[in-house]
């Protein structure tokens, strides 16, 4: 497992070089949706991602979100993101980064989140405990809502489809002690799990968007789960991931804005 995850992190890394690099000049735009935007760096980085994994791995599939969906024969998957925060980067506004996580017969076990930037590198490794910067972390104590910090985002229909969002939204705002929106899933995972964030909900999201997280959150300590407090997968639809100690708070208040 050990060089499973240092090919993460050198993956994690070689993608965040492309970032930093073209970080703060014009990028090449193309919409997927009216609001959803993909550059060139997004692309470049998860070329240069795959084809290092590749190499290392021939035999392990690969899921990225720019277009690469390879099987291979192995009970390893590799689910990319090589640019979470376009739209923060596409602004030069700097909270973005590489997320990298391997699944394993449906279970994240590695996983690599790179903020190139701040230079803060997280991994995990199932079982063995979360880092930042080859420092160990946990989740905050907060345990009372009104006292959290919590942290969303709003899937990229929210034009079509403003009604349940906006209502979470509010809600959070009255129960909790302030709410961020910062626009990169996966950090905003990482955060919940180094204690920056008390706790984060989100729905629509991607396995690339949480793949890494998730594991990251769990093995500092913390809980994810779908919306009403079960078991959440990659593959699912809505997440909700915490310090532990604000979990059934943050499910009863989404409950309460689905009455
Ligand atoms: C997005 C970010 C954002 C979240 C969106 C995601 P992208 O990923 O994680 O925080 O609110 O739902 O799609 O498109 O920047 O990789
Ligand atoms: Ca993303
Ligand atoms: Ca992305």
């Amino acid at each position: 497992m050990r060089e499973y995850l240092e090919v993460a992190v050198e993956a994690a890394k070689l993608g965040g070089e492309v970032l930093k690099q073209y970080y703060g000049q014009v990028k090449e735009i193309e919409y997927k949706g009216e609001i959803n935007l993909v550059t060139n760096v997004d692309k470049r980085s998860e070329k240069l991602i795959v084809e290092l994994l590749n190499s290392r791995f021939p035999k392990h599939s690969v899921l990225a979100e720019e277009g690469t969906d390879m099987a291979g024969s192995s009970e390893y998957k590799w689910v990319i993101d090589p640019l979470d925060g376009t739209t923060n980067y596409a602004h030069d506004y700097p909270l973005f980064c590489v997320s990298i996580g391997l699944e394993k017969k449906g279970e994240i076990v590695a996983a690599a989140v790179y903020q190139p930037i701040f230079e803060e590198l997280f991994v995990a490794e199932k079982g063995a405990g979360a880092y930042l910067n080859g420092r160990r972390i946990h989740v905050s104590r907060v345990g009372n809502l009104k006292q959290g910090l919590l942290s969303t985002g709003f899937p990229y229909d929210v034009l079509e489809n403003p009604g349940q969002a906006m209502k979470d939204f509010r809600y959070f705002v009255d129960s909790a002690q302030a709410v961020r929106r910062d626009g990169s899933a996966a950090l905003d995972l990482c955060y919940v799990a180094m204690g920056r964030f008390d706790g984060f909900w989100e729905a629509r999201l991607k396995p690339w968007d949480t793949a890494a997280g998730i594991l990251i959150v769990t093995e500092a300590g913390g809980r994810v789960t779908d919306f009403q407090g079960g078991y959440y997968s990659i593959y699912r639809d809505e997440v909700v991931a915490s310090n532990g100690l604000l979990h059934d708070s943050i499910c009863e208040v989404l409950r309460r804005a689905r009455q």
